[in-house]
């Protein structure tokens, strides 16, 4: 009997667009991508709680917007607000919850549904779209710095399973992305700081130049000018376009997944500290500890160490959390690899801009990078402490004089 070989390839076509004020009736963004398909589109809106809770007109604006185009959109029901944060990702009633809406209202592989959110209702909406009917249009409007710069550009979806990150998931691709600055506006200082991790992170495996931009203006992204986070923002995403683009592994089938430098440690953080941290701030710590090994590798010298640990502190992450003293270290790289599949290969760099993958962990020298980096947080914490104390009795003292 002769066999069969098949090969076929899929050629995949998706913008990612940066506009401001995407629902303002003047705005051409998505009318051009729904003008695209020719007829007239059926769409479902889902929105982040906390995007509708901060943004009480959004609601109404985008019913404005879909009614002066009711040529060629039809919004069918309602905007769902999907509860925002990790939240979602981790029990499946979320999914579930799109997935009847998209059975109740009888919709198809032709039609739309709009995600406008966080990086984890971006994954979690996303991976009930790309389930339901095997697939439908996905069209993501990311609204935090995470999801602009990272995770709603790329081509992953995902729930939490078994106490684990991103368990449950598809890759696929979006119909389009829309990235709308205005949409930072309503952040919390926490969540406009926590995506700037991935930034440092897709600089230092592959933009040496990148790297020195954001390490120049550090001060200037600490304070979130927002010039600065635009630039930082549409780099960072352009990377992480480019590399699903030119890496020939856009659904990441061999063993190599070098956007994840630091995540190793930071998906073991998110686990332990129960979600009490932010995805981005826990890459901050990942990122720091990896440094450490890099450096102790000989890879990156003490200077580039300073450099990289400095940026990100400067910026206003902590670079340590208690989760690091709980962790199971070989338990957690295998867990890493497990997910993937293949040989081990943890993302390294190899000077700043230039990634290399480690084989083999040595586990003492991580201990060794744990141990300095809660030894660095104590100093500067005492350090702080001081100073703090120093101002109090500095004011004490004039004030007496004063009196
Ligand atoms: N799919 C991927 O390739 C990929 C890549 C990186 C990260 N991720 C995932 O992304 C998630 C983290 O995303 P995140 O950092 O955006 O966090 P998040 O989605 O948890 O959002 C943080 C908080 O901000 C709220 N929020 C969102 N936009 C807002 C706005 N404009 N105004 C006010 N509040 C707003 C959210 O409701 C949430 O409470 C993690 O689950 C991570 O695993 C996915
Ligand atoms: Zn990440």
């Amino acid at each position: 009997m002769p066999d069969i070989d098949i090969h076929f390839d899929v050629q995949y076509d998706y913008p990612v667009v940066f506009t401001k004020d995407v629902f303002n009736t003047e705005n051409p963004v998505l009318v051009d991508i729904f003008k695209k398909t020719g007829q007239k589109n059926r769409i479902l809106v889902v929105i982040d709680s906390n995007v509708a809770a901060s943004t009480p007109d959004l609601i109404s604006r985008i019913g404005v917007f879909f009614r002066q185009y009711d040529d060629i959109m039809d919004m069918v029901a309602p905007a769902y607000i999907m509860t925002g944060g990790e939240v979602c990702k981790n029990t499946p009633h979320e999914v579930e919850k799109i997935q009847i809406l998209i059975n109740k209202n009888h919709l198809c592989r032709h039609c739309f549904i709009m995600v406008i959110g966080g990086g984890a209702v971006l994954d979690a909406a996303g991976y009930a779209v790309a389930t339901a009917h095997r697939g439908l249009r996905l069209l993501r409007l990311p609204t935090t710095t995470l999801a602009q710069n990272d995770a709603g550009v790329g081509v992953k979806n995902a729930i939490n399973k078994f106490g684990k990150k991103n368990w449950l998931g598809t890759f696929a691709p979006a119909f389009a992305v829309v990235n709308d600055l205005l949409f930072l506006k309503t952040l919390n200082t926490r969540d406009l700081r926590a995506g700037i991790s991935e930034a440092v992170k897709v600089a230092l495996i592959k933009d040496r130049f990148f790297f020195d931009y954001l390490y120049d203006r550090r001060e200037a992204l600490r304070d979130f000018e927002p010039e600065s986070m635009q630039e930082m923002i549409i780099r960072c995403a352009r990377l992480h376009v480019d590399h699903i683009r030119n890496s020939g592994d856009p659904f990441e089938r061999g063993s190599s997944r070098p956007l994840d430098f630091g995540h190793w440690a930071a998906h073991k953080i998110e686990d332990l500290a129960d979600d009490d941290i932010r995805h981005g701030e826990a890459v901050a710590v990942g990122i720091a500890l990896d440094a450490h090994y890099a450096h102790y590798c000989g890879c990156i010298t003490e200077i580039e160490l300073y450099r990289i640990l400095s940026l990100m502190e400067c910026i206003g992450f902590k670079l340590f959390h208690p989760a690091l003293l709980q962790i199971n270290i070989e338990a957690s790289i295998r867990e890493f690899q497990e997910h993937m599949g293949g040989t081990l290969a943890i993302p390294m760099i190899c000077g700043i801009g230039k990634l290399t993958e480690a084989a083999i962990i040595d586990t003492g020298l991580i201990i060794r990078g744990i141990k300095n980096l809660e030894d660095r947080y104590n100093s500067k914490k005492t350090h702080e402490k001081k100073k703090r104390i120093q101002s109090d009795a500095s004011h004490k003292g004039r004030g007496d004089v004063f009196s």
